[in-house]
């Protein structure tokens, strides 16, 4: 009876229609609507400190993201420079996300602890003074800024609502935190923070 009814009425037949693809649509939208995230983060990744939040705003600030990238391609030879090669799971609190796509410089996804705090502060202020061959920019007037944290709570708080799980205390604590920092400083924080909770990652793949 329902062959003869959609094969006569073309208004029954756009209707049995609809039913039949709303099914398919709400087979893959429902689930979706009830997952937190469809990406775990990797253990223990933390959203980033006040002073590394600050920090990571200067990054972009000062273009950083134009001659670095923060992706490590799934190659053997990407691996054996840099570590594990990027997973999603690595960038759920970032908004956005710093991948970039240029490099004039080295990849940073894994430069978390490589160099000390003293290297950082010689390499921004003269890069040559490090590494004779450079070509990157100095910095040098990231050591006379200070932060003074008025927009840092803000900022996590936005942060927050996009899903970064940052507590009241955090927030509250934020503007103290990053208050007197030099800018330098949090840059470098930030750096140090990059790729560290990739140092025992194994997802069973990488050789
Ligand atoms: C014009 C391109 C350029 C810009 C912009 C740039 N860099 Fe670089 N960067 C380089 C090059 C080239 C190197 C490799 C030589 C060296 O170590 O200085 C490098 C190296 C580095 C290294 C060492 C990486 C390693 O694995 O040894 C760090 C850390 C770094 N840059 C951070 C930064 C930060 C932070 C900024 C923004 C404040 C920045 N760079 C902006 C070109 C750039």
């Amino acid at each position: 009876m329902l062959q003869k009814i959609s094969e006569t009425r073309v208004g029954a037949l756009i209707a049995l229609i609809l039913v039949c693809v709303s099914f398919g649509g709400m087979v893959e939208i429902f689930p979706m609507v009830f997952e937190q995230t469809k990406t775990p983060p990797v253990p223990g990744l933390a959203p980033y400190t006040a002073v590394q939040l600050e920090g990571r705003d200067i990054y972009i600030r000062e273009g950083c993201t134009v001659c670095h990238t923060q992706m490590v391609r799934t190659l053997a030879s990407e691996s054996a420079r840099y570590g594990h090669y990027s997973v999603a799971g690595e960038d759920v609190y970032e908004h956005p996300f710093l991948w970039g796509s240029k490099r004039t410089g080295p990849d940073l996804a894994r430069i978390g602890g490589r160099y000390s705090n003293e290297w950082h502060r010689a390499h921004l202020m003269d890069p040559r003074s490090v590494v004779p061959v450079s070509n990157m920019p100095a910095y040098s007037w990231l050591f006379e800024n200070t932060l003074d944290g008025a927009d840092t709570a803000k900022k996590m708080e936005v942060l927050r609502t996009l899903g970064v799980p940052y507590t009241d205390a955090d927030i509250a604590g934020a503007k103290d935190a990053v208050a007197g920092t030099l800018e330098a400083e949090a840059l470098i924080a930030y750096l140090q923070s990059l790729g560290t909770e990739m140092q025992n990652y194994d997802d069973g793949v990488m050789q």
